[in-house]
């Protein structure tokens, strides 16, 4: 006979990871890595979820790394610009090489930013510019507290804004994770394959994102899975 509520309680637990991917072996296993295929699958769900985008205008890519995502979005929207914002500085040193060699360094800036810039949404946000489009890959599963993508988000953004987030999704069971970096980095260096089996056990599922959106007064933006590995967060700012 089976428990009621023996399968939830079996449900992995989170287990975070460290933020910030300041290891230089890291950065550079992550900045040489094929993720072609994810990252324009991000683009195409990008573009698919937002088909009316103003024609113009200045993005924001929060945790943005070696840029390989900045880059794609720039090639796709050419009369868009973008700024790709991470702290980590062996990161973004592939990230300035990237641009430099794809030329683009008149249509996106890599900032060194660590976010949250400030813990709490300001009172004169009004007065600041904010991005008509704010993206993210696979930043929110490395915050320690994932307040910090929610808090940056508002304060980034203005009425009408959309935003898009893709991100892991951390599976039921250790075993799930074990197999997928099996499927999906076999042959890659270790290095890459344990930072990977540890964003999958440091990610959300589902409802622990919409349980964040809720806190953060964000309940406009939506959540859904996009795959056995990735759930996307899209949505305006409503307010
Ligand atoms: C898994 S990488 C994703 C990079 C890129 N978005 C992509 O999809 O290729 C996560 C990035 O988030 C950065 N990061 C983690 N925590 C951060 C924080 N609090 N502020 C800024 N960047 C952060 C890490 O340094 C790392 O470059």
């Amino acid at each position: 006979m089976t428990n009621p509520g023996s399968e939830a309680s079996a449900l992995l637990t989170r287990i975070p990871e460290p933020e910030l991917m300041d290891d230089d072996d890291q950065a550079r296993a992550y900045a040489e890595a094929d993720f072609v295929e994810p990252h324009n699958h991000f683009v195409q769900l990008l573009q698919e979820t937002f088909p009316e985008l103003p024609e113009m205008g200045t993005a924001l890519d929060l945790g943005c790394g070696p840029g390989d995502i900045t880059l794609r979005f720039a090639r796709a929207f050419p009369a868009w610009s973008v700024e790709g914002w991470d702290a980590s500085e062996a990161m973004l040193n592939y990230g300035y090489q990237a641009v430099a060699a794809a030329k683009l360094q008149d249509r996106i800036t890599l900032k060194k930013v660590y976010v949250p810039q400030s813990d709490t949404v300001s009172d004169t946000k009004s007065d600041t510019v904010s991005f008509p489009l704010i993206f993210s890959n696979s930043l929110l599963h490395h915050l320690a507290d994932p307040m910090a993508l929610w808090t940056e988000v508002k304060q980034q953004s203005g009425l009408g804004t959309a935003v898009f987030i893709m991100d892991l999704m951390r599976p039921a069971k250790r075993e799930t994770a074990k197999d997928f970096v099996d499927l999906y980095a076999q042959g890659e260096p270790e290095v890459l394959r344990r930072d990977f089996f540890n964003s999958l056990l440091a990610a959300y599922r589902v409802d622990e994102v919409q349980d964040q959106l809720a806190q953060a007064g964000l309940e406009q933006l939506q959540v859904r899975e996009v795959s056995d590995l990735h759930l996307i967060i899209w949505g305006h700012i409503a307010e």
